[in-house]
């Protein structure tokens, strides 16, 4: 076998990674995890309805009267209409087809049009899911048997104030959209700005910052060194990428990122904020990203953040403006002077690109994996053990770790400066100085 037949993907291989419905090795590993569903805003105000579609699962998300959220089956046990028309009415979600009226379990409460005292509503149950708010985002839990608890993440953990939520479609299958974000390199390339803007004008974006305890700006720091070295390890919760540059002046740029098991990435976005990402599957060929921005420091400027984002988008559905119907805003010039994409300075769009440029579904069998994209082969290799536990018949509780999962915090993610090649040590001590600064954390 040689090296490329090594690294490349069979076609029921990739199958097995990409898929998400209910029969699919992929689609039974992600049902052990609770995943984003929605934004919290999706099912606040006046009509508190949204449609979700999860997993390829055809879903409808409401909040009764008195605040509880319910995800049922979209169609209605009935005969079938869709649910997303309904009404919130008595505490539940009418159909507007017959009145039929249902609780947040999926339990029929009222069939009115039925003789008077039937209690045949008794019987009626749509299938439901668990589901849970944490700092603006539903999570739903879409497998069988007891929900796992959430691990004791920092972003689950920082008050409400200190976290901005958001959400933004990609017309890909998932697994490429959350590959773009466990490959270090491709920050120095994709993402290089020509120029360095100026760090006051960084509020809410990525790169923009200077790198620890310099004045040299992060964007330097990834076009001047493209190189880097790739530490993968094997944590309680996925995989820390640890990412070195060594730097002309002696010292070496660490760079912490994670791969959070199964779809999700916790990156540093500034030295005071840090973002957690899941990338989260619509179908085999859609993708919404959910991202929590959390910050150390201050609470967290929401209507600034959600403005920057809306603008980005075509309208409510938070579909980007910048699409491949309009070649992502694609500039020649930009590209010469600014950019190395020409697609703006807004690096989700590069990213996008990336991700959906490569079709729907990346066929596998075509690739040629390289050293940097070593996480891409360890988190593949994760979703691979863990399809085997499930087709042998053990649970995934214990996948990653024995720990309760209260104990399973962080993750550490940032950027900092060392003298030495003692990355570990650096970065624990400069988590550790941060963690003491942040008034949130010495308080929960
Ligand atoms: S189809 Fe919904 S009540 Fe008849
Ligand atoms: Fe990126």
């Amino acid at each position: 076998m040689n090296d490329r037949e090594k690294t490349m993907l069979s076609q029921e291989k990739n199958d097995a990674l990409t898929k998400v419905g209910p029969e699919t090795p992929g689609g039974q590993v992600l049902r052990q995890y609770w995943i984003p569903a929605a934004l919290t805003e999706e099912v606040s105000g006046e009509r508190r309805i949204a449609p979700v579609t999860l997993l390829g699962e055809k879903l409808v998300l409401f909040r009764n009267d008195e605040g509880a959220l319910g995800l049922i089956d979209r169609r209605c046990p009935h005969r079938g209409v869709d649910l997303c028309y309904g009404r919130l009415e008595d505490n539940g979600l009418r159909c507007p087809f017959h009145g039929w009226n249902f609780g947040v379990d999926g339990q029929c409460l009222e069939q009115p049009g039925e003789p008077e005292g039937s209690t045949a509503f008794e019987k009626i149950k749509a299938p439901s899911y668990p589901v849970v708010e944490k700092n603006g985002i539903v999570f739903a839990y879409l497998g069988s048997g007891d929900a796992p608890e959430f691990p004791n993440f920092d972003c689950f953990r920082a008050p409400e104030g200190h976290v901005f939520s958001f959400k933004g479609h990609w017309n890909c299958n998932w697994l490429q959209a959350l590959e773009v974000g466990i490959d270090p390199v491709h920050a120095s390339f994709l993402h290089r700005f020509l120029e360095d803007e100026d760090p006051s004008d960084q509020y809410g974006k990525q790169f923009r910052d200077t790198a620890a305890d310099t004045n040299i700006p992060i964007t330097a720091v990834l076009r001047d060194y493209p190189r880097p070295d790739i530490h993968v390890d094997k944590t309680e919760y996925g995989l820390r990428l640890t990412t070195l540059r060594h730097l002309d002046n002696g010292m070496t740029h660490v760079r912490v990122t994670n791969q959070v098991f199964p779809c999700a990435i916790t990156i540093p976005m500034s030295s005071t904020m840090n973002i957690t990402q899941w990338h989260v599957p619509i179908d085999d060929e859609n993708c919404f990203w959910f991202t929590m921005f959390t910050s150390f420091e201050a609470p967290v400027d929401k209507e600034k953040m959600r403005a920057q984002r809306v603008s980005e988008n075509t309208g409510d559905d938070y579909r980007p403006k910048r699409n491949a119907s309009n070649e992502y805003g694609f500039d020649a010039a930009e590209q010469a002077t600014l950019t190395y994409t020409g697609m703006g300075t807004d690096i989700n769009v590069h990213d996008q690109w990336a991700v959906e440029s490569q079709g729907t579904i990346r066929d596998r069998r075509l690739e040629h994996l390289a050293t940097s994209d070593k996480a891409i082969g360890a988190h593949r290799q994760l979703m691979r053990q863990a399809m085997n536990r499930l087709e042998a018949g053990e649970g995934l509780a214990n996948f990653l770790s024995d720990l309760p999962p209260r104990d399973v915090t962080g993750p550490v993610a940032l950027d900092a400066v060392a003298v030495t090649d003692d990355h570990e040590a650096l970065w624990r001590e400069k988590d550790g100085e941060r963690r003491a600064a942040c008034a949130w954390d010495a308080v929960l």
